[in-house]
């Protein structure tokens, strides 16, 4: 497994497997890899013959007060798991080489990143987009793989790749989570012990509104208010919002709901916020 840093190298060296007639695979991650991030390498393994993973902890998508210099890095970690998952190569730049101090281009959508976490984190978006963007032509990827944990993100990445004709296949990943339900994140560390079974609030509060909706509920006020009625029983649950949008625009829906819709939470336990949606169709 090669380990690469710049930029430059990356890109020749995915010149050369697209040359050799490769069919390149793309993951990308913050690092601190879990179940989660395997499954990805998984899915790509099965659809291309060479598997990159790129390990960035990108500061351009954290806010202000947010968790980028306690984000957990563990790098060595990481490699030892790519290396047995059969990845080819792993991409580990540094921020001066993503971010010359005098960069000036940024893409921003201006749609779908306006709701949900794009609302409580602005600029969050743009800096996932940026990246990912810089990624693609660095990596210059076949099909890269998002999790369908970071729902908006898969969207916002969608339309990205549609808007800006980047010939690049996203394939989503199915949430991998705990036997009990919880989700796995590199932020789940941070719960404590009193915490821990809290979290099942989230899994819990979507088990609610799936139920509710197969049972023909169509109303998103209805639905919503039931969500955040299982996260109001744990104590040290705090929401951020508890939201029935749009599958597509990640908007409002009007009552009743007639389109597959997206349940999706945000929710603080004690200091980790976590995140979790579903999707409702009939
Ligand atoms: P990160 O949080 O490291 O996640 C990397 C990928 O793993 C994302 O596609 C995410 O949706 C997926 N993932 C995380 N937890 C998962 C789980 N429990 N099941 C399945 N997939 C899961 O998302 C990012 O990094 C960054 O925003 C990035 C896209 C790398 C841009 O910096």
């Amino acid at each position: 497994m090669k380990i690469v840093e710049s930029p430059f190298d990356m890109q020749a060296a995915a010149d050369d497997l697209r040359a050799a007639g490769r069919r390149i695979g793309f993951v990308p991650t913050m690092g601190n890899l879990h179940e989660g991030h395997l499954s990805l390498i998984r899915i790509a393994r099965k659809q291309a013959n060479a598997v990159v993973v790129s390990n960035f902890v990108n500061p351009a998508q954290f806010g202000p007060g947010e968790d980028f210099d306690s984000y957990p890095r563990t790098f060595e970690a990481d490699c030892a798991l790519c290396e047995r998952e059969g990845v080819d190569l792993v991409f580990h730049p540094t921020a001066g080489t993503m971010y010359p101090p005098d960069s000036s281009v940024i893409v921003a959508e201006q749609s779908l990143s306006r709701t949900l976490c794009g609302a409580s984190r602005p600029g969050h978006f743009d800096g996932v987009c940026t990246v990912v963007a810089k990624l693609f032509h660095i990596v210059l990827p076949h099909l890269a793989v998002f999790g369908e944990k970071d729902g908006q993100q898969l969207r916002i990445i969608r339309r990205m790749v549609r808007d800006l004709h980047i010939p690049v296949e996203i394939v989503p990943g199915p949430t991998v989570r705990e036997s009990d339900g919880l989700a796995l994140s590199s932020r789940n560390q941070y719960l404590t012990a009193e915490q821990r079974p809290q979290a099942l609030c989230l899994r819990r509060a979507l088990d609610e509104a799936e139920r509710l909706f197969a049972a023909g509920e169509r109303d998103p006020s209805v639905l919503e208010a039931a969500m955040r009625a299982v996260i109001a029983r744990e104590p040290d649950a705090r929401i951020d919002y508890a939201s029935i949008v749009d599958d597509e625009s990640l908007q409002p829906l009007d009552c009743p709901i007639v389109r597959p819709a997206l349940a999706a939470l945000a929710v603080w336990v004690g200091a980790p916020r976590l995140i979790d949606n579903t999707v409702l169709k009939g």
